[in-house]
């Protein structure tokens, strides 16, 4: 990867201190990741005790919540800023933590139940790959997660690009008065 590509996926210094305040962990934890539990409950997917993957988990914040709900029987988080994991790795959270690159993952197919993306694609120029590489690394019957701004801003093809990734949209719902949205995405596997 070029040194231009890796600098645009890292934070500012003004984003940086912005992911990590009191604020962000509130809507955070009582609006993206209720929505993502909702959206499970719903569908009646339980993750209890699965194999999880937090794909840009920033300093850990959402990889906790993940731990507490889900208690999972193996939990991966990683962030391309080594910033951020050496904070995430201060929690004490039961999780394995790298520095990774959502487009070049360093896992193998099918090894996850569900990834988890919150705020993440939007930084990365060829998301394309980076769905990619998550299709990859999920189960057959595997789930993906993701919260974004709205494509309008960032991203003007994003479920187009997810769905042309082979997902499946299972739910999608607005957040923070349309700026955010949520999805529920499964894995489609052709035979
Ligand atoms: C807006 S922050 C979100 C952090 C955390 N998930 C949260 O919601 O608080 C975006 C994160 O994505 C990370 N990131 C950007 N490009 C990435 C890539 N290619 N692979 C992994 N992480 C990446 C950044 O370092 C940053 O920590």
């Amino acid at each position: 990867m070029s040194d231009d590509k890796a600098e645009e996926m890292r934070l500012s210094r003004f984003e940086f201190r912005a992911m990590n305040t009191p604020f962000r962990r509130f809507i955070l934890k009582h609006f993206e990741f209720r929505t993502f539990v909702h959206f499970l409950r719903k569908n009646g997917i339980d993750l209890k005790g699965k194999v999880l993957v937090d794909a840009g988990c920033g300093s850990g914040y959402d990889t906790g919540l993940i731990a507490k709900e889900f208690e999972p029987s193996r939990l991966v988080a990683f962030d391309i800023m080594p910033e951020q994991i050496w904070l995430a790795r201060r929690l004490g959270i039961n999780a394995e933590f790298y520095v990774g690159d959502m487009t070049h993952l360093d896992l193998p197919d099918g090894m996850a139940d569900a990834v988890f993306v919150f705020a993440v694609l939007h930084h990365i120029p060829d998301r394309h790959k980076a769905v990619k590489e998550i299709w990859r690394i999920l189960a057959d019957d595997g789930v993906l997660l993701v919260c974004e701004p709205h494509e309008k801003f960032h991203w003007p093809e994003l479920e187009e690009g997810i769905q042309n990734a082979g997902f499946e949209m299972v739910e999608r719902r607005r957040l923070y008065a349309g700026f955010f949205r949520n999805y529920l995405w499964r894995k489609c596997v052709v035979t």
